[in-house]
């Protein structure tokens, strides 16, 4: 396949297109040759994804200035290359030749750098750019003038802004965590700009010598409401970028475009933009170093891999704004980049218990039932939910007086048995009730609490709403969106929150619907419209912002019914403010969910004060981490979202948002016994682990099926011993903001086939689970990568990694192993973990080969704010040379009366002598040697609180 003849023009053009990744990147006159296939330039270069319709012609890509070069496996058009489209840097440092080895000039660098920019201050460069009369004029206003600074933070995060002088464009208002700039000593990286004054960015790992982010393949385009930015990649290794249904973890490069908006869209097949924005990537590199890019945008973006390798990523507005994060570790990376958006919060300790919601109990007592049902198979349960069929009318903050009549009795009562009940709120407010029945609206028209028109261009006939922008979700009226930018809506929302905790003591909030949705913008009526009422939508004008030049992969993909960006949401145009500033929906509409999210956490340290609050919520962006819990939103009972679910929580530790899981069991359409067994299994690994489904469907809570509720009952046992791990990883990520749930690669970067992993998945570095996520599978082949591996349960070896292994897993079994080298505390379990904190505690230590493991318990009440930044609620655990040590850190008061009273060593050679604890013997008749499992059991009574030395005697034959 070659170049079409016509094109021989700008094939001469882009011949000399050259991308310049070393080790794995053969270039040729005639093209590169990537993984065994050429790539003929312009193939190497940026698509051009102009005209936006679909089939573009020929004809239609020369008019724009790109390249047509059809191919039948690649897009046919292509933006020209670097050397002809983009900007130069119209203040080039004289001598470019001076500094480097290609004759770049650094923006990395110092001193001697920073006097020939003559434009910068400690750890800033400035350069002006100017926009080549060559470029390709893709959209109208091509922006002629940028300003570029590269500003380094640290040693391994500097950030690359363009901006246009002169101009006040959005930039997203979310506050970040970044030290001041400064030259950092020895930094992980050189940036460098083109010799010939192309404004080019090339990013190198200084120790590799990898050239990690080159924008030579072009597409650096910069207008008033499309701005690109391609680069190669030095890997095939892309992860990251959200929020979709990804269906495997390593991204496909086969030029897949996914774009990214919040968007009410429950996650298929088809690469649609889901709920939140991750605008982030990590790329695992061919010797395990490890980076990500953060383009800080809250506009419609798209990213659009490249089989180069190579990535576009495209925004309709605001700045482009990148931030480098060179780690080297994958887990170094996840650490680096939550210290810049925020670091995850702690979650109180009964979130970590088993959740069970659903859509449609339509009735208390039906929700009683599932209660009592999952109680009756000795089924752990912390939380309880009420989702908006619990609600009068669909109204926030009420309750159907009716069908939930003695709600409030019910949720004291369950309280006193150890439960949490969590209810639904959503953005929408019913603006239509008549004047007295519907108090918070009320308060929020008094208090100037919504989303706008901007002035003079509400509707005509706008229902008596002002200039309120109106559209129609769950409640069987109009309704209006909350402004959460502004502080009286903060005030307003908070005095709901507080009012309505009197009538009904929920323990956390669930916040839906928060992208914000919206039902049949554009189209004639709402699906849910009123039967026998004139039909109405709400309708967005035809402007700038609301059909934007570009707007995105977004309209393309799915069920988009009106082409449109206001698609299931509300318009582009309306008004949000801060006060001082007015937003236009149309840059801060991705920002919708996490401020909705910070007013909720608010309201909820407001009603308990001291207490760390639980905020479920569907919309995230980066930051979110640092407040909320997320659930992978409307997926379906399916074996493939059951997979699927493994990748979503994979992104979402990347992504600063540990707190996670999918709705187990499937949300829409109903799960066989078997799906359920298994995904109850998996879920009982999630974070966050809820059952819920949607309306109209069976229930699907585990004691419906007998054999479910005893699978169940077995796994959730399991997860409830082991919450004393899950709570200290937590703690470790949201002081050091390592992830809690692992992908194999974050442990074994340099492991070839562990990038490939994503249908098993770890707890930190010392617990790996590989479910069985195959309809009618009894086994499956697990990977274990390097290291012994001893299977949790029957506390045996079963594998010296790397190595496959077919494990045997019928219907009642999940696969799940501790690693060697690790120790796993944990509690004997209970109905609830108000019952289970009160319980003895264990030790699991698995030995490594060197028989040494290590591992820490954090420990505190479980809830109380002054905690969470606190290391003194820590004990260290280390088993080195047949003594095991327990450095206790933490204050009494919070574990007075609790005993270590089990410790299982795995992978003990023989039997013991003698065993001391703190100095003294203890009788043999306190250990027990299994001599087959290898495993030495020590059973012993020392309260957590105080420091431990064991020590253990042994025949080592010496
Ligand atoms: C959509 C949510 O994603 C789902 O979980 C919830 O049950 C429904 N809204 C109804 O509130």
């Amino acid at each position: 396949m070659g170049v079409g003849g016509r094109s021989l023009k700008t094939r001469r053009r882009t011949i000399a297109t050259v991308f310049g990744l070393t080790a794995f990147v053969a270039v040729t006159v005639a093209g590169i040759l990537i993984h065994d296939t050429y790539v003929i330039p312009p193939h190497a270069n940026a698509t051009c994804p102009f005209p936006v319709k679909a089939g573009a012609n020929e004809s239609q890509c020369l008019q724009v200035g790109c390249i047509w070069a059809p191919r039948s496996d690649a897009p046919s058009c292509y933006f020209p290359s670097a050397s002809s489209h983009g900007y130069t840097i119209s203040d080039a440092f004289p001598d470019a030749g001076a500094e480097g080895g290609d004759g770049g000039t650094e923006g990395g660098g110092r001193g001697k750098k920073d006097a020939e920019a003559g434009k910068t201050s400690e750890g800033i460069t400035k350069y002006t750019l100017k926009l080549k009369p060559s470029s390709a004029q893709v959209v109208e206003n091509m922006k002629e003038t940028l300003q570029a600074e590269v500003i380094e933070y640290a040693d391994h995060l500097f950030r690359i802004k363009v901006t246009v002088p002169g101009e006040q464009r959005y930039e997203v208002p979310v506050p970040l965590d970044l030290p001041a700039p400064s030259s950092p000593p020895s930094p992980l990286y050189k940036v460098s700009l083109e010799q010939s004054g192309n404004f080019i960015i090339k990013v190198t790992r200084n120790d590799t010598n990898k050239v990690i982010f080159d924008t030579s393949i072009g597409g650096f385009t910069y207008a008033e409401q499309f701005l690109q930015v391609s680069t190669g990649l030095p890997s095939n290794n892309l992860y990251g970028l959200g929020e979709h249904a990804h269906e495997s973890f390593r991204h496909d490069l086969a030029y897949k475009t996914w774009p990214m908006f919040a968007r009410d869209q429950p996650p298929g097949s088809a690469g649609e933009n889901l709920y939140g924005v991750h605008p982030m990537y990590v790329v695992v590199e061919e010797d395990g170093s490890s980076h990500a890019v953060l383009w800080l945008n809250s506009n419609a973006m798209e990213a659009e891999t490249m089989p180069l390798p190579g990535l576009t990523l495209r925004s309709i507005g605001g700045i482009i704004d990148l931030f480098f994060f060179l780690g080297p570790s994958p887990e170094q990376v996840v650490a680096q980049y939550t210290s810049v958006i925020g670091r995850p919060f702690l979650p109180p300790y009964w979130s970590l218990g088993f959740q069970l919601c659903r859509y449609g109990y339509n009735s208390l007592e039906n929700l009683t039932s599932a209660v009592s049902r999952t109680r009756r198979h000795g089924i752990p349960q912390d939380v309880q939910y009420a989702d908006i069929d619990h609600m009068d009318r669909r109204l926030d903050f009420t309750y159907d007086k009716e069908n939930f009549a003695g709600l409030p009795e019910y949720i004291r009562q369950v309280k006193s048995d150890g439960l949490r009940f969590i209810i639904i709120l959503d953005p929408a407010i019913n603006a239509e009730l008549p004047a007295g029945e519907y108090p918070v609206h009320e308060a929020g028209i008094a208090n100037d609490v919504y989303i706008t028109w901007p002035e003079g261009q509400a509707p005509d006939e706008n229902f008596g709403a002002g200039d309120v922008m109106l559209g129609y979700v769950w409640p069987d009226n109009r309704t209006a969106f909350p402004d959460f930018f502004r502080e009286k809506t903060k005030e307003w929302w908070k005095e709901q929150i507080v009012d309505f905790h009197k009538i009904l003591e929920f323990d956390g909030l669930w916040i839906d619907m928060n992208e914000p949705a919206n039902f049949g913008t554009n189209l004639d009526k709402p699906w849910n419209w009123p039967e026998g009422q004139d039909p109405w939508s709400l309708k967005c004008p035809e402007n700038k912002w609301d059909s934007p030049p570009y707007p995105t992969m977004m309209i393309r993909v799915g069920d988009n019914q009106s082409k449109k960006i206001s698609d299931h949401t509300i318009c582009m145009s309306g008004n949000q403010t801060d006060g001082t500033k007015t937003y236009l929906h149309y840059d801060v509409h991705s920002l919708y969910g996490l401020t909705e999210t910070i007013a909720t956490y608010n309201g909820l340290t407001e009603v308990f004060p001291n207490k760390r609050p639980v905020v479920l919520s569907r919309s995230t962006f980066p930051g979110s981490g640092k407040y909320a819990v997320h659930w992978l939103g409307d997926n379906a009972a399916d074996w493939k979202q059951m997979h699927m679910s493994i990748i979503g929580m994979f992104d979402f530790n990347m992504f600063g948002l540990p707190m996670v899981g999918a709705d187990v069991c499937g949300f829409f359409n109903e799960p066989d016994l078997e799906m359920c067994a298994r995904w109850m299994q998996v879920g009982a690994f999630y974070p966050f682990s809820r059952n819920h489904n949607t309306m109209g469907t069976a229930d699907q809570d585990p004691g419906i099926w007998p054999e479910v509720g005893e699978i169940s009952r077995e796994v959730l046992t399991l997860r409830y011993k082991y919450l004393p791990f899950l709570y200290s990883l937590f703690h470790k990520s949201h002081m050091h903001g390592n992830s809690v749930i692992r992908p194999l690669l974050n442990e074994f970067p340099a492991d070839v086939p562990a990038r490939d992993v994503d249908d098993q998945f770890l707890w930190g570095s010392g617990l790996m689970v590989a479910p069985v996520i195959t309809q009618g599978a009894t086994s499956r082949e697990v990977y274990f990568p390097q290291g012994l591996w001893y299977d949790l349960v029957y506390a045996k070896l079963v594998a010296t990694g790397p190595t496959t292994q077919t494990v045997s897993a019928p219907l009642e079994i999940i696969p799940v192993y501790v690693r060697g080298g690790y120790i796993l505390p944990y509690q004997v379990p209970a109905l609830n973990t108000v019952e289970s904190r009160k319980n003895p505690f264990g030790l699991t230590v698995a030995l490594d080969e060197l028989m040494i493991a290590l591992g820490e318990i954090f420990w505190d009440d479980g809830e109380a704010l002054e905690h969470v930044m606190s290391e003194s609620y820590m004990s260290k655990l280390a088993y080195y040379q047949e003594e095991l040590t327990m450095t206790v850190m933490h204050g009494q008061d919070v574990v007075a009366g609790i005993n270590l009273e089990t410790i299982d060593i795995l992978g003990f050679p023989k039997d013991a002598q003698r065993i001391s604890v703190n100095g003294a013997d203890i009788t043999s008749s306190s250990w027990q040697y299994d001599a087959d499992a290898r495993l030495l059991s020590i059973y012993i009574s020392v309260p957590l609180a105080d420091d431990l030395n064991i020590k253990i005697y042994y025949d080592n034959g010496l």
